[in-house]
């Protein structure tokens, strides 16, 4: 793991090309990135369905960096074991999608993997006051999950800033992440508020040089994380 305040870039293999996945790792592996984002769905916590554990466990058989799986899915529980088995490093569970977050977080952990709580735009910082201790980061979702290439949205802002001061405060070495909408504009606002883990999709993978938009990406938050 990085030490904390590092920045850490994540692509989203979401708008990637799904028939060509092990070049795509390879190619933002050597433009630097620190994790592969993974997004699951299941069209029932999201309208959308993308894959699953053999196609997770395919994925890590290519990637070098660690596998950071998102899952938007409903009844996780039931799913955790299998994608830590096939490679997962983290898992994130939606606090909207599970009603025991506390055993939820706990088993991701008894599975040796990291555990994450994500936090949908209109769901509020106080869904995560008993539960921040226990969790290794948060993923603060910047757009309504489900799709890549969505317009950021801007309100969040101040809620990254919320959940950072609320984990200062209690001295908790508990990251953020973002995800949804980050480009070079975005990121240097997120980064500002505290988040310091950066998924990007469309902004990497829509991009013909992706080595290029990393780049573009990291300068723009340059400044803010010297
Ligand atoms: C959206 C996913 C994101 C998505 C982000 O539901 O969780 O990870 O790939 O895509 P961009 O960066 O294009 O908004
Ligand atoms: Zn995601």
């Amino acid at each position: 793991m990085k030490p904390a305040g590092h920045l850490q870039i994540a692509p989203s293999l979401l708008s990637s090309d799904f028939a060509a996945l092990g070049d795509a790792i390879a190619r933002v592996e050597a433009g630097g990135a620190d994790l592969i984002h993974v997004d699951v769905m299941d069209g029932h916590f999201v309208p959308n369905i993308t894959l699953g554990p053999p196609i997770v466990k395919a994925i890590r058989k290519r990637a070098r960096v660690p596998l950071d799986v998102h899952l938007m899915i409903e009844s996780p529980d039931l799913f955790i074991e299998a994608f830590v088995e096939a490679g997962a490093a983290s898992v994130t569970v939606h606090a909207e999608a599970v009603v025991h977050l506390n055993r939820t977080i706990q088993l991701i952990k008894s599975f040796g993997a990291r555990a994450g709580v994500a936090l949908n735009p209109a769901t509020p910082v106080v869904a995560l006051e008993e539960i921040a201790a226990d969790v290794d980061y948060v993923l603060v979702m910047t757009v309504n999950p489900g799709f890549g290439g969505q317009k950021f949205i801007e309100p969040v802002v101040p809620k990254i800033r919320h959940i950072s001061q609320m984990v200062r405060e209690r001295g908790l070495p508990v990251e953020i992440e973002v995800d949804g909408g980050i480009d070079e504009k975005t990121a240097p606002l997120v980064v500002a508020a505290g988040a310091r883990i950066l998924v990007a999709g469309s902004a990497i993978f829509g991009k013909p040089d992706r080595n290029a938009a990393m780049e573009a990406i990291r300068n723009a938050v340059q400044v803010l994380n010297a």
